[in-house]
C-alpha cells in the first residue's frame, strides 16, 4: 500500500452545502437507526450565498484517528449517526491517484485512513435554523468526493438521511421531494429534485429570526414523543400527506402561488398541532411566531389572494415565502413596522442577505424605520409595535445544490498540518 504512514501527503476537498425549508413537514420515523420517515416531504433549497455550510475534508496517512471541527471547536465523531455516515462512504470508496503528488489509494486503503473534518456555517448555529441538515449533507457530499465515490445524489441522499433526516433534501437545488420508500433497509428512502432554482425564480424568502430564551426540544426526541404519544400524527402521516404531496408537486409544476401558499400554511400549522397533540405538549412558536402569523394572515385576507406563505420548523423562526419581489418589498415594510429593532440596533445588521429588498422597500436608515405608516389592513384595529422580539431578518431566495469549490483558498483545512487554518 503506498498509503505509509511516514508519508507526508494530505489530500482535501472542499464543498458548499445549502440548508433548506420544508413546505410538507417531515415529522416523526418509523425507524430510529436508519432515519426512516412515516410520511413523504417536500422542501425548498435556500440560495447557499445567504445560509449554508463549508465544510473541508482531508485524509492523510498521518492522521492517527478521524476528528471534526465545528465553527472552530473540535467535535466528537464518535455519535452513531456519524458512525453510520462515514461507514456507508467508505464502503463505497473507490481507488484514487494522483501521480504528480504521489498518492495512491485502493479501495482497501480508505477502509484504514483516517479523516479530518472542518465545518463552517455562514450563518449563527445557535439561531436554529436547520444548521444539521446543511452540515451532514456538506460533510456526505464533500467526503464522498474525497473518496471518489461514483454514487449518484439520490444515493448520497440516502447516506445523508443517516445523518439527520432533513439532511437528505440538501442533496439538490430548488424544489426536493425525500420519498419515504418502503423497504425495511432504507434503500429506496431517498431525495429527488422536482424542480431546480430556476423553475420558480421570482419567489422572495424572508426569514425572521426570533429572538428566544427558551431552550427548545429537538426534533429528534420531539418526533419520537409525538410518534410515542400523537394520535393527530397517525391520521396526519396515513391521510392528510399523501394527498398533500400530490397537489404540492402539481402546485410547483404550475407555479401556482395562491395554493402553493395555502398547502404551505396549512401544513406548518398542521405540524405544530401535532406538537401540541403530543404528551407533555411540544410548544415550538413563540408569541412573536403567532404574531408574525397573524400579520400574514390578515394581509394575505385584505388582499384577497396569499401574497406570502409562512412555515416554522422546530423553533420560533419563521420563514416567510413571498410570491415576487413586489409582495416581498410589502412584507419587509410590514414586519419592520411590527418588529422595529430596538433602538440601539444598526439597520445594517438587522436586515441581511439580499439588501435589495431593503432598498425597494424605500428603508436605508433608522428614521425610515420609525416612519413606516401602519399597514392598511389594520387601519380598524391599531396594532402594537414590538421592538426587539425579533433578533434579525434574513432576505433570500429558492438556491442551487451543493458544489465543490476548488479555489485552494476557500479550503478550511491547512495543506500542510492537515489541521483549521
Ligand atoms: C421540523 O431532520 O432535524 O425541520 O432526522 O432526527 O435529525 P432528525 O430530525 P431533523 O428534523 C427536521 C424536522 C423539521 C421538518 C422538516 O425539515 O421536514
Amino acid at each position: 500500500m503506498a498509503a505509509e504512514s511516514s508519508e507526508k501527503w494530505i489530500l482535501n476537498v472542499t464543498a458548499q452545502t445549502p440548508t433548506n425549508i420544508a413546505v410538507i413537514k417531515y415529522w416523526g420515523k418509523r425507524d430510529e437507526d436508519l432515519i426512516l420517515p412515516i410520511n413523504d416531504s417536500i422542501s425548498v433549497t435556500l440560495d447557499p450565498n445567504h445560509l449554508c455550510t463549508t465544510t473541508s475534508v482531508a485524509v492523510s496517512p498521518a492522521f492517527t484517528q478521524d476528528r471534526m471541527w465545528l465553527n472552530g471547536k473540535e467535535v466528537s465523531l464518535s455519535g452513531g449517526r456519524y458512525q453510520n455516515c462515514l461507514r456507508e462512504l467508505r464502503s463505497r470508496a473507490s481507488d484514487f491517484e494522483d501521480e504528480k503528488k504521489g498518492i495512491k489509494i485502493t479501495k482497501k486503503n480508505w477502509e484504514k485512513l483516517h479523516v479530518h473534518v472542518v465545518s463552517y456555517n455562514n450563518f449563527p448555529t445557535a439561531a436554529g435554523l436547520a444548521s444539521s441538515a446543511a452540515g451532514l449533507a456538506c460533510l456526505v457530499f464533500s467526503l464522498a468526493k474525497l473518496m471518489n465515490v461514483k454514487e449518484d445524489h439520490s444515493k448520497l441522499s440516502a447516506i445523508a438521511r443517516q445523518g439527520s433526516g432533513s439532511a437528505c433534501r440538501s442533496l439538490y437545488g430548488g424544489f426536493v421531494k425525500w420519498i419515504m420508500g418502503k423497504e425495511e433497509n432504507g434503500s429506496d428512502s431517498i431525495a429527488v429534485q422536482l424542480a431546480d432554482e430556476k423553475h420558480w425564480d421570482d419567489l422572495v424568502i424572508i426569514i425572521a429570526v426570533v429572538s428566544s430564551r427558551q431552550k427548545e426540544t429537538s426534533s429528534t426526541s420531539g418526533m419520537r414523543d409525538s410518534v410515542e404519544t400523537s394520535p393527530l400524527i397517525k391520521h396526519r402521516a396515513k391521510e392528510v400527506v399523501p394527498k398533500r404531496i400530490i397537489e404540492m408537486e402539481e402546485v410547483i409544476r404550475k407555479r401556482d402561488f395562491p395554493a402553493f401558499a395555502r398547502l404551505t400554511c396549512a401544513d406548518s400549522n398542521q405540524f405544530h398541532a401535532v406538537c401540541l397533540d403530543t404528551l407533555p405538549p411540544i410548544f415550538y412558536m413563540n408569541d412573536t411566531s403567532h404574531r408574525i402569523i397573524s400579520c400574514v394572515e390578515k394581509w394575505n385576507r385584505h388582499e384577497g389572494s396569499p401574497q406570502v406563505a409562512y412555515t416554522f420548523d422546530a423553533g420560533p423562526n419563521a420563514v416567510l415565502i413571498s410570491h415576487n419581489r413586489k409582495a416581498a418589498t410589502l412584507l419587509l415594510q410590514r414586519l419592520l413596522f411590527y418588529f422595529p429593532p430596538k433602538s440601539d440596533t444598526d439597520l445594517n445588521s438587522y436586515v441581511i442577505g439580499d439588501k435589495t429588498i431593503l432598498k425597494d422597500a424605500g428603508i436605508q436608515e433608522m428614521k425610515d424605520v420609525e416612519a413606516l405608516a401602519p399597514p392598511p389592513e389594520t387601519k380598524e384595529n391599531p396594532t402594537q409595535r414590538h421592538p426587539g422580539d425579533v433578533s434579525y431578518f434574513i432576505c433570500t431566495r429558492p438556491g442551487r445544490g451543493p458544489v465543490v469549490l476548488t479555489d485552494e483558498s476557500q479550503s478550511l483545512i491547512n495543506p500542510e498540518t492537515g489541521l483549521p487554518k
